[in-house]
């Protein structure tokens, strides 16, 4: 049975192995809370919608359409730089980051017929989105973080640290999410 009172591993964990662990609590704990997020956004503009409530329709889209300009594409492009490129260097991950590049551009895609869109087209899009980036995210925490994480050659730590795009505001105020919290 899971001790919700249990101590998370990055903080049981001492040395590199803790900073490989802390800098994956990081990034997950952020794309949870990106995700709820966009689920409370796009619920607001899709409730706009069906109410027929031009106003609230398009105060919604904008702060919806802004959010993804303002977090989702930075983030997307952080991950290029620093998480994808070590990993696209190995044999074993080379083709899972072929396939994360490609679900950011069909995102980017939907994003841009998001922004151009109104009405139930607009509800549609941002629906898609949406679903689109909770299976990217999905694939990420399960697969890529894990990968890099475990990875000897690489480190996840070190690829994450000082970016607020990957890790939250929080993390970057508290010192950063891979090392300093064990030594
Ligand atoms: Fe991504
Ligand atoms: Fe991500």
């Amino acid at each position: 049975m899971d001790n919700p009172d249990a101590t998370p591993p990055g903080d049981a964990l001492p040395g590199p192995a803790g900073d490989e662990a802390r800098a994956l609590e990081a990034v997950e704990h952020h794309h949870t809370a990106m995700v709820k997020r966009l689920e409370a956004l796009t619920g607001s503009l899709i409730h706009a919608v069906k109410a027929g409530n031009a106003v609230d329709e398009h105060n919604t889209h904008g702060v919806l359409v802004e959010w993804c300009e303002t977090d989702l594409v930075p983030h997307a492009l952080a991950e290029e730089g620093s998480l994808y490129g070590g990993a696209g260097r190995t044999t074993e991950g080379r083709l899972l980051v072929e396939a994360l590049l490609a679900e950011h551009q069909r995102i980017v895609g939907v994003i841009e017929e998001l922004r151009v869109s109104s009405g139930v087209d607009a509800a549609v899009a941002a629906g898609t989105l949406r679903g689109l980036f909770a299976l990217h995210l999905q694939t990420e925490n399960r697969v890529l973080l894990p990968f890099l994480a475990g990875n000897p050659e690489l480190s996840l730590a070190a690829a994450v640290e000082g970016l607020e795009e990957l890790v939250g505001e929080s993390q970057i105020h508290r010192g950063g999410a891979g090392r300093g919290g064990s030594v």
